[in-house]
């Protein structure tokens, strides 16, 4: 059985598209819930500026006030130096950093071009490299801007390259506004994997055009196993037009494991915790499963059914 690497990231790319302010004990006990259902990581929140994201602003607390699970990675999201020092005041396991392939989406999302980007970041990994922390790096946008539109492979696989050579270990794709279509997701996944075989690649897709699980599905076939996903189908940038949830982790993990895949991941305990997220956000959220209960969750057959069956063919009720 083929095993997947799956990735939380509702409290960090989820919680961070809220408009309401989530109490930080809340965050701690739902972080504290994923950390028991398998998942190889939980990105549990962001060192970002409070007052970009100000849904975040209790990071350290968060960070603090968890309880870490053995064999769980806890990873941060760290956009410059400022947040790097912070993140590991937390004994953090692996800090995320960010930023964008695409030049219009860099600068209104990190308000700096991709070079200023690229020299913070490098700093970060100057300052994180030195400890016994793992760096990852998210690179937004890869399969198409929202405002400049597609992004040449070649320039998204010399962004990999740039952070590769600075001796990350690992890179994610991200989808950021659900521009990914599966034949692209393979051709490109399948591109960083012959190139960068050593590196950790992880994929983020978000649904906003109804392609996620196809995407995917996609990047599987090109030898991907590790995938970001989002209880519930939360999250979104807000700097990002038109973007929506991520891929719903109940949805992709009950999708693969009926085909067989081993995501280590306990679907109950995912589905107990996403089943407390209405309350705790306070509106509904995209999950299909969630809704609509496993493919194979039935349903009583009613009285009435059973009657007629019976009466059609009560010889058959007998006999079997
Ligand atoms: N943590 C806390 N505070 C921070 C910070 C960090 N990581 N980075 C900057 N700040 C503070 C500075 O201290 C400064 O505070 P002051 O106004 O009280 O002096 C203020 O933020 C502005 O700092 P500056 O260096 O000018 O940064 P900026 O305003 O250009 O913002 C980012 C740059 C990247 C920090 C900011 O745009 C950001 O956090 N964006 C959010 C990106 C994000 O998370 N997007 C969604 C996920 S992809
Ligand atoms: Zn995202």
């Amino acid at each position: 059985m083929k095993r997947l690497y799956i990735q939380e990231v509702a409290t960090r790319d989820g919680f961070q598209n809220e408009a309401r302010f989530i109490d930080t004990a809340d965050k701690i006990a739902m972080v504290d819930a994923l950390s028991q259902c398998g998942y190889a990581k939980i990105e549990v929140t962001s060192f970002t500026s409070p007052k970009a994201i100000p849904v975040l602003r209790d990071a350290e607390q968060v960070m603090h006030g968890i309880q870490r699970h053995p064999g769980v990675e806890y990873t941060v999201l760290v956009p410059n130096v400022r947040g790097a020092e912070r993140a590991l005041a937390c004994a953090i396991d692996e800090a995320n950093l960010v930023m964008s392939v695409s030049e219009s989406h860099n600068r209104s999302n990190l308000r700096m071009t991709r070079e200023q980007s690229f020299a913070q970041l490098k700093e970060v990994v100057q300052v994180v490299g030195q400890g016994p922390v793992a760096i990852n790096v998210s690179l937004s946008t890869v399969f198409g801007c929202p405002m400049q539109g597609d992004i040449a492979n070649d320039e998204v696989l010399r962004w990999v390259g740039r952070f590769a050579e600075l001796g990350v270990r690992g890179v994610t794709l991200c989808d950021t506004t659900g521009m990914a279509f599966p034949s692209q997701v393979r051709a490109l996944s399948a591109q960083v994997r012959e190139r960068f075989a050593h590196l950790q690649t992880t994929l983020h897709f978000h649904n906003t055009r109804g392609m996620a699980l196809a995407n995917a599905l996609a990047a599987i076939e090109a030898g991907i196993d590790r995938f970001d996903a989002s209880l519930g189908g939360l999250g979104g940038c807000p700097y990002a037009p038109g973007a929506s949830g991520n891929v719903c982790t109940e949805d992709l993990v009950h999708m693969l494991q009926l085909m067989g895949y081993d995501t280590g991941i306990d679907l109950d305990r995912v589905l107990a915790a996403a089943g407390r997220l209405p309350h705790l956000i306070g509106h509904d959220v995209p999950s299909q499963i969630l809704k609509a209960g496993r493919r194979l969750d039935l349903h009583p057959v009613p009285a009435r059914v059973m009657e007629m069956q019976q009466q059609e063919s009560p010889l058959k009720e007998i006999t079997s």
